[in-house]
């Protein structure tokens, strides 16, 4: 049975398959090299029917979407995905939710949970199908009332191969913002764009300073449900959002971070933020206990969020998967239809590990190295061995590692790694490679043995979705990853799931006795994280980065860099409605004529 899942519309769209036993995922950004990208995902489809050694589309028994609704009540995904493809088979749509929901389930290592899904906006209520009635709270409503509610928040049950929408929230005219459309108006607001609630997290412990707090009350959460009163969506009418909490504060322009006032405002969300998932994940557990709770949406980025939901309510397990955001849409459709459609064996595809991209093979890795100017490449012995010294010694490398990492975060495949013992390779990362804002913190991989000795952490954190304190006797030791609150953003490694990159920094602890290297996303920033050798080539010989490992070869510039002095492309300028609906579809479907 070969089921791709497919995400066409919205932003960070892409594909997954699942085709004898196997699980291969790939977002459209990381192909089309447009960041957040929009765009249908033809390429995606072409790089996993590749994957999968099928030769064509109709080779493919079931295709999973979301569901999309015209004017006229047609399900326009049904008909993109035939015109697009040419796609002649069985197709099946779901509510966004649904998809988010199946995507945090199916992959979890879990026989029964209780599944929460938060995110900024979901499928319109007209478009969700619960395969029973409607949501209590949507009966009664004309179908043009219903458009103009979308799944907020909703919670489901799993078992096996069963998933029950247990509750599902809409947004309710006037209350227009849950709160994830909260914390991405902030996002908004503090000139991050759309998709910058990672750096609004990343602000939020610079403040909480005595005297300086603000202390607005940004949602209300009644009966497990936050909500904001507001006519309009704050991020596409963020004045309303500085009418509702700042009205006497003007938007954040340029204005240098960390400051006294609009850090204090990251601050303040953030720390709502985690109170009210919070609440929410207990009333979750008052109406549906389980000891495993599975969390997916976008708000389930919020690493500093999760472990406190972990650590204040009584389910005893969370598992986030890496995708949780949108990126993680067609692999919760490719998930849906083996296990709630086909109904293949329960857990079949639960994740081994974060890894879903393809191999490249040694002549695909050196055709990019022999077409790329000005290199030095040399296959090595032991390129564990020669990395943990290169590492040991100060130095910055590219490292590039079978399969690409599914969601926003490089875990050991697709990552620029070094020294965190030495407390200057922030800024030089920030500067002379990221070229990102200096207040954002980098991330450690850690050995899964060693990490209880240097974090608060008592639990694996395969994907960079918690939030630890790092001891007090290490924040010495390892200062480049140590957050401003003395926390860290941790990835666990292990030999199972991670390989080479598990020996690399196992060899790196031999030569320092420190078992964490500091790990940052293969980019630029406002780049997509890079996929093919290609990518990782242009890449490092637009940067300071001092070496390149692509599997084992070793690369160094012998000649000239062209140096990228900024970010690629504005990040504060990067809106979800360039790259979807309005004007965003527009250019998508010019797109696709060029192509
Ligand atoms: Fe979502």
């Amino acid at each position: 049975m070969n089921i791709l899942g497919l995400h066409i519309f919205g932003h960070d769209t892409g594909a997954a398959i699942v085709s004898k036993g196997r699980l291969w995922a790939i977002g459209e950004e990381r192909l089309d090299r447009r960041k957040h990208s929009g765009y249908f995902p033809h390429l995606s489809v072409k790089y996993l029917l590749q994957a999968a050694g099928l030769n064509s589309i109709n080779e493919i028994d079931l295709i999973v979407g979301v569901t999309r609704h015209n004017k006229e009540g047609t399900n326009v995904t049904v008909s993109s995905i035939r015109d697009e493809l040419g796609y002649t088979g069985r197709i099946h749509t779901v509510s966004h939710h649904d998809a988010h929901a199946a995507s945090a389930f199916c992959a979890s290592p879990f026989d029964e949970a209780a599944i929460m899904v938060v995110d900024g906006l979901g499928s319109k209520s007209v478009e969700v199908e619960t395969g029973k009635e409607l949501p209590f709270s949507l009966r009664g409503l004309t179908i043009k009332e219903q458009k103009d509610r979308e799944e907020v928040q909703s919670f489901y049950r799993a078992q096996g191969n069963e998933l029950t929408p247990i509750r599902k929230d809409c947004t309710v005219p006037g209350y227009m913002n849950g709160l994830g459309l909260v914390y991405m108006g902030t996002s908004v607001f503090l000139n991050f764009g759309d998709f910058g609630s990672g750096k609004v997290m990343g602000l939020a412990p610079y403040g909480g300073q005595p005297g300086k707090t603000v202390e607005p009350k940004f949602f209300d959460v009644v009966d497990g449900v936050a909500l904001t009163k507001s006519e309009k969506n704050f991020v596409r009418h963020n004045d309303l959002y500085q009418k509702r909490f700042f009205p006497d504060l003007p938007r954040r322009e340029n204005q240098a971070l960390p400051d006294d006032l609009y850090t204090e405002i990251a601050y303040a969300v953030q720390k709502e933020t985690e109170d009210g998932l919070i609440e929410i994940a207990r009333h979750l557990y008052r109406i549906s206990p389980s000891r495993n709770l599975c969390y997916a949406g976008g708000v389930g980025l919020n690493s500093v969020a999760n472990k406190k939901i972990l650590d204040n309510t009584p389910f005893e397990n969370i598992f986030i998967q890496p995708g949780a955001c949108d990126s993680g849409i067609a692999l919760g459709c490719a998930l849906y239809g083996a296990n709630f459609i086909e109904k293949e064996a329960p857990g079949r595809y639960r994740f081994k590990n974060a890894y879903l991209g393809r191999d490249y093979s040694e002549e695909e890795i050196l055709e990019a190295l022999r077409n790329t100017p000005n290199i030095r490449f040399t296959k090595e012995k032991d390129i564990v061995k020669r990395s943990a010294a290169l590492l040991a010694d100060g130095k910055i490398l590219g490292w590039l590692e079978g399969g690409s990492e599914i969601g926003p975060r490089a875990l050991g495949h697709r990552s620029i790694i070094c020294d965190p013992g030495k407390p200057e390779m922030k800024d030089i990362l920030n500067e002379k490679v990221k070229h990102r804002e200096g207040f954002r913190p980098f991330a450690p991989s850690v050995l899964l043995e060693c990490a209880p000795e240097y974090f608060d952490l008592n639990c694996e954190s395969p994907y960079m979705l918690l939030i630890a304190a790092v001891k007090n006797d290490k924040q010495g030791i390892i200062p480049a990853i140590t957050h401003v609150d003395g926390t860290a953003r941790v990835q666990t490694v292990t030999k199972n799931d991670n390989g080479r990159y598990y020996d690399l920094i196992k060899e790196f602890y031999n030569i320092t006795n420190v078992p964490v290297i500091l790990n940052t996303s293969f980019n630029i920033a406002g780049e997509p994280i890079v996929e093919t050798p290609q990518d990782a080539l242009r890449c490092f010989m637009s940067t300071e980065m001092d070496y390149l490992i692509i599997e084992d070869y070793l690369v160094e510039a012998a000649g000239p860099k062209q140096l990228v002095r900024g970010p690629v492309a504005d990040e504060n300028k990067l809106k979800a409605d360039d790259i979807r609906g309005g004007k965003g579809l527009k250019r998508w479907l010019k797109g696709l004529k060029k192509r």
